[in-house]
């Protein structure tokens, strides 16, 4: 069976997205479905391309036992869009972006969608940006991912038949 691949975008891929691959792919872990399971995160912008995530998310993820420095910041590409199951926003600016450049892609499967979509109906769609901000940005970002990361693995255990023992 092929794995189901994620792919969590956000702007610049040092806050939000790395965020939201590093507290899924534990999740996955606790699950005994990392072979079934494969994540990626990338940016729609380019500004921080090769960089580590920021400093303040990786301090505020490693409190709560996600590790997050492995990981380096990508732009988004044309391939993703064949590559990825799914691809998911932090933001409607940044699914607006890659639904537009879905139409430069005809063929690619990836569904698009808000990673917050996995949420209750009454929540917040959108992770705030908190690059600006001060740290109560950064716990409330994994607070979300918290949260969506549970709901999007429930949703993909039963889409994909995914079973600890495949
Ligand atoms: P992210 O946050 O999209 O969650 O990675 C940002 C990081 C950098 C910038 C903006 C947002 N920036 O303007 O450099």
């Amino acid at each position: 069976m092929q794995p189901v691949k994620v792919l969590f975008v956000c702007l610049g891929n040092i806050c939000r997205s790395p965020t939201a691959e590093g507290v899924f792919r534990q999740v996955v872990e606790d699950n005994g479905l990392s072979h079934v399971i494969k994540t990626d995160s990338a940016g729609t912008a380019a500004y921080h391309v090769g960089e580590g995530p920021d400093e303040r998310s990786q301090l505020a993820a490693k409190k709560r036992g996600y590790l997050i420095s492995d990981l380096k910041a990508r732009q988004v590409s044309d391939d993703d869009f064949f590559e990825f199951d799914y691809i998911l926003a932090a933001d409607f600016q940044n699914l607006k972006d890659l639904q537009d450049r879905q139409k430069l892609n005809l063929d690619g499967k990836a569904r698009l969608g808000l990673f917050l979509d996995y949420l209750d109906e009454d929540s917040e769609q959108e992770i705030p940006d908190p690059y600006y901000g001060g740290a109560k940005g950064f716990e409330h970002v994994l607070d979300l991912c918290e949260k969506a990361s549970e709901s999007l693995l429930s949703e993909l255990k039963k889409d994909h038949h995914l079973d600890r023992s495949e």
